[in-house]
């Protein structure tokens, strides 16, 4: 244990002095700050979210660490080790090459992981710190810390998918945004905010992997809702997110969105029902079976009796048959 306490502390102190290392990088890196002044990010909302650049060389992070063999290096996911073919010699390179670096922070702030984006075109578009001891990508939600107060103030959250999509967001005007960073919303992203606030609102990508998204969360949330949480998705036109939406349209047609955004018991329906027939009975009874997964999962409150009736009323049932047919709990 006492091991673990040591290591994690190493850790964490190369995170800290990396992102210190790459955000003076940014002040002279003029490709790295053209990039961001054509995606319309201020210097200001660059500061507030720390972020940096990381130099176009294998191994420009020697300079920040006498040590670049520690082990720490290594186990922190910002060096990478190759070995050669016959796994004599150790290779040792930066995992950051060339790209904007946005770190990661846990609720107290420290720096836990970067995502790094290419300037421009390439791929891998984002690269992402591996899993440490200190980042787990199920638990941590990019720009919670920096969002935590707004989100007090505005009484919701805005979840989004992406790193640009929480600095566009904060810049113009939504600074309660916060990102699941492509992968999905679990169970314990949801609890984490609904600690923190009573309404969330989803905003992802409007495009297909948006909507895949935006039914993970929904699954995600029905074993932790409760009676006094909002729960509503919003959803954008295909081709937008919400960085592109918001500067395009602007602050005002955003908020728009989020006053219009659908309530979780309303895309519940829109989810079960989906392509069923429910002017057939077999639409119905389908209807009845995409729902029960969802339905079994959440304990008996006022909400499932909700969603029980909005079912019962489409399928053309009465609540006390679907509580029965599924073996709800009382
Ligand atoms: N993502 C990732 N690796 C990729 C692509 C995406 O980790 N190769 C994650 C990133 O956290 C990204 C999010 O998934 O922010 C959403 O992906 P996408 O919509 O493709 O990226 P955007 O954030 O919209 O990127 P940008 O606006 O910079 O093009
Ligand atoms: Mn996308
Ligand atoms: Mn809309
Ligand atoms: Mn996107
Ligand atoms: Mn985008």
């Amino acid at each position: 244990r006492a091991e673990v306490t040591a290591k994690s502390l190493a850790l964490s102190e190369v995170m800290t002095k990396a992102c210190d290392y790459y955000r003076q990088q940014l002040r002279s890196a003029d490709t790295a700050i053209q990039y961001l002044k054509r995606r319309g990010v201020t210097g200001e909302i660059a500061a507030r979210f720390g972020l940096g650049y990381a130099p176009d060389a294998w191994d420009s992070l020697r300079s920040v660490f006498v040590e670049y063999n520690a082990s720490a290096l290594a186990e922190s996911g910002m060096v990478i080790d190759k070995s050669d073919d016959e796994g004599a010699h150790r290779k040792r390179y930066d995992r950051f090459r060339d790209r904007i670096m946005f770190p990661i922070r846990n609720t107290k702030g420290q720096v836990i992981g970067f995502g790094g984006r290419i300037l421009d075109q390439g791929e891998p578009k984002y690269l992402n710190s591996p899993e440490t001891p200190l980042y787990q990508k199920g638990l941590e939600l990019y720009g919670l810390f920096e969002a935590r107060q707004a989100i007090r103030d505005a009484g919701y959250v805005l979840v989004t998918e992406g790193y640009m999509d929480v600095v566009a967001l904060a810049q113009l005007g939504f600074p309660q945004a916060v990102a699941t960073l492509g992968t999905a919303c679990t169970p314990t992203h949801v609890q984490k905010l609904l600690r923190q606030t009573d309404q969330v609102v989803f905003s992802f990508d409007g495009d297909s992997a948006g909507r895949r998204a935006a039914r993970r969360a929904l699954d995600a949330c029905l074993a932790h809702v409760n009676d006094n949480k909002i729960i509503k998705f919003l959803f954008l036109p295909v081709e937008h997110d919400p960085d592109s939406f918001v500067r395009t349209f602007g602050a005002d047609a955003f908020a728009a969105e989020v006053q219009g955004a659908m309530p979780l018991s309303q895309f519940f329906i829109k989810e079960v029902s989906g392509e069923n027939d429910l002017s057939t009975a077999e639409g119905r009874a389908k209807t009845q079976f995409d729902a029960k997964p969802l339905l079994q999962q959440m304990a008996p409150s006022g909400l499932r009796l909700q969603l029980v009736r909005n079912l019962a009323q489409i399928t053309q049932s009465t609540a006390a048959e679907i509580e029965a047919l599924f073996e709800l709990s009382q």
